[in-house]
């Protein structure tokens, strides 16, 4: 499943540069995150020329498809071919031997998904196929209708049960999730939005450079929990990770091109009409950013509108061999965890299409697999009732159990103890011994070298984006070029959110970024999976 690339450059020494490059931001700033950024922004090929020319029966089609389409320049071209998906994003499957498996059937319905999911007519003509043939894929969403639900769930008519974003009973979650949820949905959409009385917070996302993905969400937290204090809508303005061409319209530059937005439409647009007018700062009205002080945003009060949830939270998480019962700022833990669920609670069709590459891209095989050991390419039938209703909701599929585990090194050190990848896999090994049938892992690290390393572990099977190979006599320039917000965005969100969906966690609870996948566990119905930590955040 790899294109044998023409590139002038070889890939090992991209890879090295990119390397050295990551360390030297490191090192230079030592407490900054940008070298996610940096090392995700990769954008090399794509996934569909890759599949495509890895079986010879279709190379026409991977030629004529990839000579319109140039390479590195590739999302505008890719969006105007009507799927609205970044295909820029390599996924590797470590157990998968290259080329060996020639299952031409498996094979065939991969790259059928592959050119669904590009929106890719002429593919399917090409090969006399009719799209409606190509059986379901389990692990892709229908984007468009899911998000249609989403939407429809997000609205205070919904006959669902609200919240309808919280999975699992109570006891799977923090103490207080479905309420707190539901109150801060509430809060967030007040029923009428020119009621004088309403105040604003409104707030663009931090911005400076030091500020990695997962410590601008936290800051965010922050401000709704002020927001909720004051009893303030919170209105997020400018984010500058969203600035790019992946997010079209008023989603530019706005947390709504990834998820569905923090609050109304109605509320947001008087929020800024608000804004305009002097008195309503002078009266206190509207409040910015600049209203607060660094403090207030980052270690400010958790709301206490719910009592003190935390003090009866069930602790679940392993650090250093021991169960921590009890540490401190256990509110901040709890309240970081509420609202980065709630903002993240629906993904919009933009995200929901990343995460069917991302999840084709490294469960794709799989996937096909299944479907084909069950019965191949049956006519599809008409959807029934049942589906329609009762296992539309259904999240789709990824191989389980999968074991979540997120390596943080390097540019990390001041603020942690940092661990190597023998540490978490060491975490990995006890979780196993535990439950035998675990044998997967979702690896996701800013670090090549970790990649480089998972391979001594032979006895798990790793999934993780992979630096693609360059096609095409792209210079370094146009490459560097290239990196950019889109991809340094989408990238670790798409491995946020599938971690998420994971059934074991392993990480570094100094890290931000883990910070927030324990709290995105703890929300998810995902107490009772524990996790195991290599080190402790250091407030705690
Ligand atoms: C890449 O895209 C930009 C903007 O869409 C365009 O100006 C440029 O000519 C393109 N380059 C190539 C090689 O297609
Ligand atoms: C594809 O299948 C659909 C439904 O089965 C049918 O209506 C349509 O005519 C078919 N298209 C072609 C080109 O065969
Ligand atoms: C909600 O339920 C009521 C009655 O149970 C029904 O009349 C209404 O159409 C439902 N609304 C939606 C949006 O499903
Ligand atoms: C917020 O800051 C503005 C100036 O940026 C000031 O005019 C206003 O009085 C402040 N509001 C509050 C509530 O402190
Ligand atoms: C982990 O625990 C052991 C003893 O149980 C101790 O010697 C070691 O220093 C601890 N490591 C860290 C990083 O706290
Ligand atoms: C890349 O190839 C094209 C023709 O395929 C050529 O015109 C162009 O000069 C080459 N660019 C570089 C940087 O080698």
């Amino acid at each position: 499943m790899e294109a044998r690339g023409s590139s002038g450059i070889s890939m090992k020494s991209l890879e090295r540069v990119v390397s050295d490059k990551a360390l030297k931001l490191g090192n230079s700033f030592p407490c900054q995150i940008c070298v996610v950024g940096f090392l995700c922004g990769i954008c090399l090929t794509s996934l569909f020329v890759a599949a495509l020319t890895s079986i010879g029966t279709f190379e026409l089609a991977a030629f004529s498809f990839s000579s319109f389409s140039p390479p590195c320049n590739s999302t505008s071209q890719i969006i105007n071919m009507g799927a609205d998906i970044d295909m820029k994003l390599k996924w590797k499957n470590k157990a998968e031997p290259e080329e060996e498996n020639d299952d031409d059937q498996v094979n065939l319905l991969v790259s059928a998904w592959d050119n669904l999911l590009l929106n890719n007519e002429d593919y399917f003509k090409k090969l006399w196929m009719n799209k409606s043939d190509v059986p379901n894929a389990p692990h892709l969403e229908n984007c468009e209708e899911r998000t249609r639900a989403r939407e429809r769930l997000d609205t205070r008519l919904s006959n669902h049960t609200f919240p309808s974003w919280i999975n699992g009973g109570d006891e799977d979650n923090y103490p207080l999730t479905r309420r707190v949820q539901r109150e801060i949905w509430y809060h967030q959409h007040p029923l009428d939005c020119e009621d004088k009385s309403l105040k604003f917070l409104v707030a663009d996302w931090e911005t400076l450079p030091g500020f990695g993905i997962g410590a601008q969400i936290a800051g965010m937290t922050g401000l709704l929990a002020i927001a909720i204090n004051e009893n303030r809508v919170l209105v997020s303005n400018y984010y500058n990770r969203a600035d790019h061409d992946g997010c079209k319209g008023s989603a530019r530059g706005s947390w709504s091109c990834y998820f569905l937005p923090e609050t109304s439409k109605e509320c947001r647009k008087r929020a800024f009409e608000v804004m305009k007018k002097r008195e309503a700062w002078e009266r206190g009205t509207v409040t910015g950013k600049q209203n607060y002080s660094t403090k207030e945003i980052w270690s400010g009060h958790i709301p206490k509108r719910w009592g003190k949830p935390w003090s009866y939270m069930r602790p679940t998480t392993e650090i250093n061999g021991t169960l921590l019962t009890s540490h401190r700022k256990m509110d901040r833990r709890w309240w970081r965890a509420q609202a980065v669920r709630y903002l993240m609670r629906f993904q919009t069709e933009y995200t929901c299409g990343l995460m069917n590459v991302a999840r084709h891209a490294a469960f794709g095989k799989e996937a096909a697999e299944i479907v084909l050991s069950a019965g191949g390419w049956r006519k599809k039938k008409k959807r029934s009732e049942i589906e329609e209703s009762v296992w539309s909701s259904h999240k789709p599929w990824i191989p389980r159990p999968m074991l979540s585990v997120h390596v943080r090194m390097g540019d990390k050190a001041c603020e942690m103890r940092v661990a190597a990848l023998e540490e978490y896999m060491r975490l990995a090994d006890r979780i196993r011994e535990r439950f035998p049938e675990l044998n997967r892992i979702w690896l996701s690290t800013e670090m090549k070298e970790v990649v480089d390393r998972s391979k001594e572990y032979g006895l798990w099977r790793f999934y993780y984006t992979e630096v693609a190979r360059q096609v095409g006599n792209n210079s370094m320039a146009e490459y560097e070029a290239s990196l950019g917000r889109e991809m340094s965005t989408n990238y670790p969100l798409v491995n946020f959110l599938i971690a998420s969906e994971a059934d074991f966690f392993v990480g570094a609870l100094g890290s931000t970024w883990c910070f927030l996948i324990d709290g995105i566990r703890n929300t998810g119905g995902k107490v009772m999976s524990g996790f195991l930590s290599v080190n402790k955040d250091r407030f705690w």
